[in-house]
């Protein structure tokens, strides 16, 4: 992986912890209608003709995460700024509501291996995002950092500071 481990931070990214990311993004699911159209059409540009139904596939609430994503500063280049807005990509297969998720999210930790159906879909998104995004043609940080947004920084097989900066900006 030694093209990815060349990109350098700008520094000074904190990625949150897991619990307080799980409970940002369900209070930002319930009030959110969408991305404004203007950075959409930013985060297009960046986009491949692949890469782009994908994005479209997504629920509003999950672009407009990616778009946030997407817009942090921390990123320092385009390849980070496309990692980071389709690390989700994977809960297309799922298709779950918010409700759904946090259903998911919860069972998930009591049964960790347990979950069936689209239930399991949402819990294994990472893998399944990397695998849509392998099959799309997409960058190799672009696949890797959607099978690994969700494990401890400690085991990422990315540089340390770009799977910092790709967490902060989750
Ligand atoms: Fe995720
Ligand atoms: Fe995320």
């Amino acid at each position: 992986m030694g093209g990815l481990s060349s990109r350098s931070s700008s520094g000074g990214a904190q990625p949150v912890n897991a619990g307080t990311h799980l409970v940002r993004r369900f209070f930002q699911s319930l009030v959110d209608r969408g991305p404004d159209p203007q950075g959409e059409a930013w985060l297009l540009g960046l986009l491949t003709d692949a890469e782009t139904p994908l994005y479209w596939q997504m629920s509003a609430a999950d672009r407009s995460h990616a778009l946030r994503s997407a817009k942090c500063p921390a990123l320092v280049d385009d390849a980070q700024r496309v990692a980071a807005a389709l690390h989700d990509a994977g809960k297309i297969r799922a298709g779950l509501g918010t409700w759904a998720r946090v259903g998911a999210t919860l069972m998930g930790k009591v049964f960790p291996r347990g979950l069936r159906g689209r239930w399991a879909d949402y819990q294994d998104h990472p893998h399944l995002g990397a695998a849509i995004l392998r099959e799309s043609g997409s960058a190799e940080l672009t696949v890797v950092w959607a099978a690994e947004h969700h494990l401890p920084l400690s085991e990422s097989t990315l540089a340390p500071d770009v799977a910092a900066t790709l967490a902060a900006a989750d």
